[in-house]
C-alpha cells in the first residue's frame, strides 16, 4: 500500500460519514424509532468501503467525488441494510455488529427488519436525488440504478444471501461456494466501483476493466472475511469471531483450508490489479484498495 493510504482512507470515511448525516434524515415522527435504528446501525462503525469504491471508481476515469456523494450514500445503505438482516435470527444469529449489539439486539427485530428495509428504499431515493440527477445525465443515472438494483437483488446479493442459508449445515462444491461468494458479496462490490465509473461518463473499455477488477477484489474480500471469521479478533473486527463455524457455513477455509484461502485471495488481489494495467495514477486508490483487502484486520 502506498504509503499515504490511511490517511486516503480515513478522509474518504469522513467524506462518506458527513454526507450519510445529510442525506439520511432522522425523523421525529410516531414512526422516529426506525430512523433511529437506521442511524444506530449506519453509524455504529464500519470500513465505508463500498462508497469509497464508488468514489475511487469515479476518479480513476477524471470525475470529481463530491460530485456522486448521494449515490456513494446510497451503496452504504444498501450494505448495512444487508448487515441488519444478515444478523437476524432467522438468518445468521449474530449479536454483535461493528463493535456494538446488532440492531435487533439494541431494538428488536420488528425494528431491526424495518431499518433494514428503510435502508434499502432510501438507497434508491438517494439514486435519484436531485443533487445527482443535477450532475448525471438522465440516461447515465437510470443505467447506473438499474445496475445496483441488479447488484442488490435477486440477480446478485439477495441470490447469494439465499444460497448461503441453503448451504448451512452440508458439503457444498466449488461451483456452488463460487456462487455465494460472487452474489452475496461480489456482486455489490462491483456494482459500487462500476457505478462510478458510469457516473463520470467512462467508456465501454474503463468499465469492463474495472468490472473485472470489482469481481477480482469482491472475492477476494469474501475469502478474507472467511479467514478473519478463524483467525480474527472479535474486538478488533467488532463481530463474533467462530460465528461460520457454530453455524456450519458453506466458506473457503471450510472448503480449503487456511493456507490455500489464503493464496487465493493474494492471486486475485494480483489479477485485480493486473484488470487496472491501463489506468495510471488517478488509479492509485483503487490499486491500494486491493491490496488493503488481503492485509486488512478489519
Ligand atoms: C461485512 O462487510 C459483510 C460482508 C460482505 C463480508 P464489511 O467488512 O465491509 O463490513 P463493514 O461495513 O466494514 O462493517
Ligand atoms: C454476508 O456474509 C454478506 C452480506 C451480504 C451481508 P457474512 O454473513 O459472512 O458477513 P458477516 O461475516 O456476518 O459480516
Ligand atoms: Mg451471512
Ligand atoms: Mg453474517
Ligand atoms: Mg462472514
Amino acid at each position: 500500500m502506498s504509503p499515504g493510504f490511511f490517511d486516503y482512507l480515513r478522509q474518504r470515511q469522513d467524506l462518506v460519514n458527513q454526507a450519510l448525516r445529510r442525506y439520511v434524515p432522522r425523523l421525529e415522527n410516531f414512526a422516529a424509532r426506525v430512523t433511529e435504528a437506521m442511524h444506530y446501525s449506519l453509524f455504529a462503525g464500519g470500513k465505508r468501503l463500498r462508497p469509497i469504491l464508488l468514489l475511487a471508481g469515479a476518479e480513476a476515469v477524471g470525475g470529481r467525488a463530491e460530485d456522486y456523494l448521494p449515490a456513494a450514500c446510497a451503496l452504504e445503505c444498501i450494505h448495512t441494510y444487508s448487515l441488519i438482516h444478515d444478523d437476524l435470527p432467522a438468518m445468521d444469529d449474530d449479536d454483535l455488529r461493528r463493535g456494538k449489539p446488532t440492531c435487533h439486539k439494541a431494538f428488536d427485530e420488528a425494528t431491526a427488519i424495518l431499518a433494514g428495509d428503510g435502508l434499502l428504499t432510501m438507497a434508491f431515493e438517494l439514486l435519484s436525488h436531485p443533487d445527482l440527477v443535477a450532475r448525471v445525465a438522465g440516461e447515465r443515472l437510470l443505467k447506473v440504478i438499474h445496475l445496483v438494483a441488479r447488484a442488490a437483488g435477486i440477480h446478485g446479493m439477495v441470490a447469494g444471501q439465499m444460497a448461503d442459508l441453503l448451504a448451512e449445515g452440508r458439503a457444498v462444491s466449488p461451483e456452488e461456494l463460487d456462487f455465494i461468494h460472487r452474489h452475496k458479496t461480489g456482486a455489490l462490490i462491483t456494482a459500487s466501483v462500476v457505478s462510478g465509473a458510469m457516473l463520470a461518463g467512462a467508456e465501454e473499455a474503463a468499465l469492463s476493466a474495472l468490472e473485472a477488477y470489482g469481481w477480482a477484489i469482491g472475492r477476494a474480500f469474501q475469502i478474507v472475511d472467511d479467514i478473519l471469521d478463524i483467525v480474527g479478533d472479535e474486538k478488533t473486527l467488532g463481530k463474533p469471531v467462530g460465528s461460520d463455524l457454530a453455524k456450519k457455513k458453506a466458506t473457503y477455509p471450510a472448503l480449503y483450508g487456511l493456507e490455500a484461502s489464503r493464496e487465493k485471495a493474494r492471486e486475485l488481489v494480483e489479477q485485480a490489479l493486473g484488470h487496472l494495467e491501463s489506468f495510471g495514477p488517478e488509479a492509485e486508490p483503487l490499486r491500494d484498495i486491493a491490496r488493503y483487502i488481503v492485509e486488512r484486520k478489519l
